[in-house]
């Protein structure tokens, strides 16, 4: 079976080297189910429009499919030799069925083929991205949901500026990963395009019903150009640069997950079935999914350049460099895939220490902006409020004390307008509580969010109009 199905122009044998060199069977072989699926669609058509006969096309599928179980069990040996997945199958082919298998290929070529087998690959996986995206929300909204009345600092800088509820930090996220399903969605309507039929770059003389093809593999429509048919691969650099965004929201995330895991701050604990240990320190227990998960992401990204950089300079229509896209995408896919689902049980098992976060919140005169609003409200202008109450933090922090900690002769120093309400009103709940603008970290409008999040994630939430609000003032 060494025999090239393409040597007839050809005198002399493939070098090794050059058969080791160009080969993609070590990895295109996991098209395999993909690749018989299109064929078998094709020889269907094949049959439909009277091009191979009725009785050929049942003896091919047939075959088709005994050769995707014998390749599936691992009997069959991937050798270079055979180049890539496509010419395996056809060899295999002739060999259990003859001649008649000869016939498979009319009106089609490998380089249509392979668009055809990429488009089926990355449905699937775009689709099981997606969904690995709506349990990793389940998770978060699931814990946001849980720990509905908890207040952390919020921060600009890294550095503690106001208070916030836990569940707003989270649900920051889970707009990011709802924005990452919609691109992965808007992603699928260009990957769903089906090229079989292009016939290398310039279409077939054969009666050919690619819309009949289309419809047996579920795609809604065919390409529109046959020369791009073949050399397109927008839809896997489109499918990488939402997978770099994917990453780097993941990343952002796994950011948080090993800072908030730290003594320093201790806001969260991780679950030790989502930690590791050290070799040497017995104390230690590290946050190390999240940093691979901070880690794989610049895997992707070279991804996405490693095929933008393929793909640039390229002449129409097909060029061999075109086999560069697979490996970088099936690594992009698999670590996706990977990352996505570890972080689901990462989010799902933290721990929240409630307590820390609150008690980080009330140092470092966080609610020194509700302190100026409050003077702006009693008629301040905004710049002169947010001055005289930075000379309040100044002074504060020369006493060792919080804004929050000082008398009322201490304020009065700094406005007379300071009146006694102004303690409530510099409040951790009072701050978080009248932030009500849209988006805002209010109660009310992290529940309406949390109840919006549900509903999109199809998750029963018992949100009850009082559900965890923190106590304190309602907004003036
Ligand atoms: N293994 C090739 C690829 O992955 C399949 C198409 C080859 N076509 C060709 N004319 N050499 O791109």
């Amino acid at each position: 079976m060494t025999n090239k199905l393409w040597a007839g122009r050809f005198s002399e044998r493939t070098d090794k080297l050059v058969e080791e060199f160009t080969a993609s069977i070590g990895f295109d072989a996991r098209l395999l189910e993909y690749d018989i699926a299109g064929s078998i669609a094709h020889v269907r058509m094949l049959a439909k429009q009277g091009i191979i006969s009725g009785d050929d096309g049942v003896t091919i599928m047939g075959a088709l499919g005994v050769i995707k179980r014998k390749i599936e069990r691992g009997g069959v040996e991937l050798g270079v030799e055979y180049e890539d997945i496509h010419m395996l199958i056809e060899k295999m082919l002739v060999e259990e069925v003859g001649e008649m298998g000869e016939k498979m290929h009319t009106a089609r070529s490998r380089n249509d083929q392979i668009a055809l087998d990429i488009r089926l690959f990355l449905r699937d996986k775009t689709k099981e991205i997606i969904r690995l995206l709506f349990e990793l929300s389940r998770a978060m909204v699931l814990q946001a949901h849980k720990n509905i009345d908890v207040i952390m600092p919020g921060y600009t800088h890294l550095q503690r500026a106001q208070p916030v509820l836990f569940a707003h930090h989270l649900l920051a996220y889970y707009e990011m990963f709802k924005r990452d399903r919609e691109r992965l969605e808007d992603c699928l309507k260009r990957i769903n395009v089906m090229p079989l039929g292009s016939a290398a770059l310039a279409g077939t003389s054969f009666p050919i019903d690619m819309d009949y093809v289309a419809e047996l593999l579920d795609f809604p429509k065919i390409v529109a150009n046959s020369m791009d048919g073949v050399s397109d691969r927008d839809f896997i650099i489109e499918f990488l640069s939402a997978a770099a965004l994917i990453m780097m929201h993941l990343s952002r995330l796994a950011e948080e997950m090993i800072l908030w895991s730290t003594y320093e701050f201790g806001f969260i604990e991780l679950s030790d079935a989502y930690t590791t240990g050290s070799s040497i320190m017995p104390q230690k227990k590290n946050s190390d999914v999240a940093e691979l998960t901070r880690g794989k992401c610049g895997r992707v990204y070279g991804s996405l350049i490693a095929l933008l950089t393929t793909m640039k300079g390229l002449p129409l229509t097909y060029n061999r460099d075109l086999q560069e896209d697979k490996e970088p995408l099936f690594d992009a896919v698999d670590t996706l895939t990977a990352t996505i689902n570890v972080n689901c049980g990462l989010m799902a098992n933290i721990k929240v220490n409630a307590q820390r976060m609150r008690e980080t919140a009330q140092i470092g005169h966080l609610t020194a902006t509700d302190m100026a609003d409050y003077l702006v409200r009693k008629g301040m202008t905004f710049r002169r409020a947010h001055s005289v109450t930075g000379s309040a933090v100044k002074y504060a922090i020369q006493q060792g004390k919080e804004i929050a900690e000082l008398t009322l002769e201490e304020m009065k120093k700094f406005s007379e307008m300071l009146d006694v309400d102004i303690f409530n009103y510099i409040s951790l709940e009072r701050s978080v509580t009248i932030r009500t603008s849209p988006g805002g970290t209010a109660p009310v409008r992290v529940k309406e969010a949390l109840a919006k999040a549900a509903v999109e994630l199809n998750l029963d939430l018992l949100l009850p109009a009082d559900c965890g609000r923190p106590t304190g003032d309602s907004p003036a």
